[in-house]
């Protein structure tokens, strides 16, 4: 079961909770795999410590520092890269899986989300440091991945990137980004889906 979303200002009311940032960054491209399939977007996700993909980012301290201040200190820590990611690049935030809406604690998460559109170069620029200067490399972040958007054949592309593991709704959070962003077509994108959990089975 998906938590309902909560507005930026709903969630930020919720102050005994502790609170999570992460943000999905993206480009256009105009590169094409072997020369021929147009890769059309690229979006970065990370393989973190625990085995898991997710998005850059991390735990933030709403008494201490605004969301958007803390998610830029989380992504210097993972990244190596200060992106200026601001209230407008929020897009939905809601109780983490497993925690509870109906009694926050200390211990409830609430994880906001932020989606970026930035230059196919500053991408190159990001996936250089996050795998050179940036702190957590090889700690926190085992390194970027990008995302195949592409279905081939027999589920190669998104399907089997869909079948992995991820942390807590960040699937969720990529599928829905890549719908309303329009970065693949629905029914492509439901086929995937539908091909990743089958392999699940
Ligand atoms: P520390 O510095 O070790 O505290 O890690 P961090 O601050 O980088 O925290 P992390 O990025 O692990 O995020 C904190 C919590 O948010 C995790 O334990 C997960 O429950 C959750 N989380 C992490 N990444 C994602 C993500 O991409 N999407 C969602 N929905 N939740 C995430
Ligand atoms: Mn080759
Ligand atoms: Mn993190
Ligand atoms: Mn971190
Ligand atoms: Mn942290
Ligand atoms: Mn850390």
């Amino acid at each position: 079961m998906e938590s309902k979303q909560l507005s930026r200002a709903e969630a930020l009311g919720f102050s005994g909770c502790r609170h999570a940032c992460h943000v999905m960054l993206y480009s256009d491209t105009k590169s094409r795999l072997f020369g021929r399939t147009p890769m059309e977007h690229i979006v970065l996700m990370q393989m973190r410590f625990d085995g898991l993909l997710g998005f850059p980012g991390g735990l933030v301290n709403p008494s201490k520092e605004t969301l958007e201040a803390g998610l830029i200190r989380e992504l210097l820590e993972e990244i190596g890269t200060e992106i200026p990611v601001t209230a407008e690049d929020h897009v939905e935030s809601c109780f983490a899986p497993g925690s509870s809406p109906s009694s926050p604690s200390s211990s409830s998460l609430i994880i906001h989300f932020y989606v970026k559109k930035i230059e196919e170069e500053q991408i190159r620029e990001v996936e250089k440091a996050a795998a050179s200067t940036a702190a957590d490399h090889g700690l926190e972040v085992m390194g970027m991945v990008r995302v195949p958007l592409y279905t081939l054949l027999r589920g190669s592309g998104l399907p089997f990137f869909l079948s992995h593991s991820f942390i807590g709704n960040a699937r969720s959070q990529l599928i829905r980004s890549l719908l309303r962003l329009g970065l693949v077509a629905p029914d492509r994108l439901h086929q995937a889906l539908a091909h990743a959990l089958e392999m699940h089975a």
